[in-house]
């Protein structure tokens, strides 16, 4: 595993994961565009969990509710009133700091800056005499809020324009949609509803990539449940997810359960997952007892009943909601930080992406073994196998150059046809991992492909 933050950056900027946003204008700070194969790779992931959560599932549904809401509905929320991060700056160079996120990385981790108050935060920066990383002055100014919501406008004049905010969450979509969804599909509790979406924050962020990003992707998933079922729920999709992420390929150490020591003051349980980045532990999932707290809220601000009938008992409640959610991005971040790996060989350095077979950009890359006599019989091997999954044909530089960029894309196998294909049909597939080649007939990689990925799985 590469554990070099800045080896990261420039492989996925050379390899066309990830691009800087905006870049021909100096870029944007905490703006990344995804390229061809790191956008292969989160709708990769993005299909995974929509398999696993909705597909797998039964009683789960999804639903792509729009970003602009109400403006009642953040107020509902309390994100109006709440949403706030603790802002802090240094007097002498101006650098703006989270202050919580600052005390936690600034103490390895041994301090949560997230469990302590705005007075607690300002007593550690004093008592430690802590420095601004980036000029060394001990001059910082108080700590205060700073809204994380972004704001636009609406309407149809000037003198007509009322705020409106780009949604911080996907979760108020499906809850203000939950009663559309269980009268449609006529569901009985507990049900569920996902949804993939991109999110907006306007966040003070010490870098990282795009570990926390100003505009980012949330996989969002809702369980609404009886009061009781609630606990037993949660538990399970703590479980559930941690899962998932192994299923991705990720290894056990680098995963850990992080319970929530300061709770909102809605939640009942919560709990993130998180992962062993080279910049240290961050959160790549929430799990959240959010009660009837939601549902209530929007009952409340709304005016409208938000209650379940519950025909086998008569009775009429407002459900509890157990979420469970990860961000998009931050798991496209996660598994190229885990697969990426170097390896020394006699000539040279080799790049793999050894990614599960199942997220990986292509599944297979078609390369002729000489250009001139190859090329015909290779591309038409290619075309019938692109119309069933994700390939790429292959016909610049040297053979071993193209092994190479294979295996730096993640392509689990590799195809190559030669003297004995024009011959025997047969041709020559190259494991990216063991770099072992084995022969198989031309006519056999329809069934040999499906086959050879499933069995590569972890
Ligand atoms: N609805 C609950 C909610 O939004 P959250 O912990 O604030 O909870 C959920 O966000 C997930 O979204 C996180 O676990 C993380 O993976 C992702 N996420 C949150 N803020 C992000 C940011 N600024 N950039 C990238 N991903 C982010």
């Amino acid at each position: 595993m590469v554990k070099d933050m800045q080896t990261i950056v420039n492989f996925c900027k050379s390899r066309g994961f990830m691009y800087q946003g905006s870049e021909i204008y100096g870029g944007i700070a905490n703006v990344w565009d995804f390229g061809p194969l790191g956008c292969r790779l989160k709708n990769n992931i993005k299909d995974a969990w929509r398999k696993r959560y909705i597909q797998e599932r039964e009683n789960s549904y999804e639903i792509d509710a729009a970003i602009l809401m109400h403006p009642r509905v953040w107020e509902a929320s309390g994100h109006v009133t709440s949403f706030f991060d603790p802002k802090m700056d240094c007097k002498k160079c101006k650098t703006r700091f989270r202050a919580d996120n600052f005390i936690t990385d600034i103490s390895k981790g041994e301090i949560n800056g997230d469990g302590l108050s705005y007075e607690e935060m300002e007593e550690y920066i004093e008592t430690n005499n802590i420095k601004c990383p980036v000029c060394g002055a001990h001059d910082f100014t108080k700590i205060r809020k700073f809204s994380q919501m972004f704001e636009t406008y609406r309407g149809t004049t000037d003198e007509d324009k009322s705020i409106i905010y780009l949604r911080p969450e996907n979760a108020q979509g499906e809850y203000v949609n939950f009663l559309n969804v269980q009268r449609t599909t006529r569901s009985k509790l507990p049900f569920s509803i996902g949804q993939i979406g991109k999110a907006f924050r306007n966040e003070i962020t010490p870098g990282n990539f795009n570990f926390r990003t100003i505009e980012f992707e949330q996989m969002e998933f809702q369980t609404f449940c009886k009061k009781g079922n609630d606990s037993e729920i949660y538990n399970y999709f703590k479980e559930y997810a941690e899962q998932f992420f192994k299923d991705l390929g990720l290894s056990v150490e680098n995963l850990r359960f992080h319970n929530h020591e300061k709770l909102a003051h809605y939640a009942k349980e919560a709990c993130d997952i998180e992962y062993q980045f080279p910049f240290g532990w961050g959160e790549i999932n929430g799990t959240h007892n959010r009660t009837n707290y939601d549902l209530s809220r929007h009952q409340e601000y709304s005016g409208k009943k938000m209650e379940y009938f519950d025909q086998a008992t008569g009775e009429r409640f407002i459900p509890y909601i157990v979420e469970s959610t990860c961000g998009a991005d931050r798991l496209t971040l996660m598994t190229i930080c885990e697969a990426l790996k170097k390896y020394e060989d006699k000539e040279s350095e080799r790049t793999v992406l050894e990614l599960d077979p199942e997220i990986a950009p292509y599944k297979m890359s078609v390369l002729p073994l000489i250009k001139k006599k190859h090329s015909e019989k290779a591309k038409e091997i290619y075309k019938e196998l692109r119309n069933y999954l994700m390939c790429y044909y292959d016909d610049s530089n040297s053979i071993g150059k193209r092994y190479r960029k294979s295996d730096a894309y993640g392509t689990p196998l590799a195809i190559t046809v030669d003297d004995e294909t024009l011959e025997k049909d047969v041709v020559t597939v190259r494991d990216r991992d063991t770099m072992e080649q084995e022969k198989i007939s031309v006519n056999e990689i329809n069934e040999y492909a499906p086959y050879a990925l499933k069995k590569r799985r972890r």
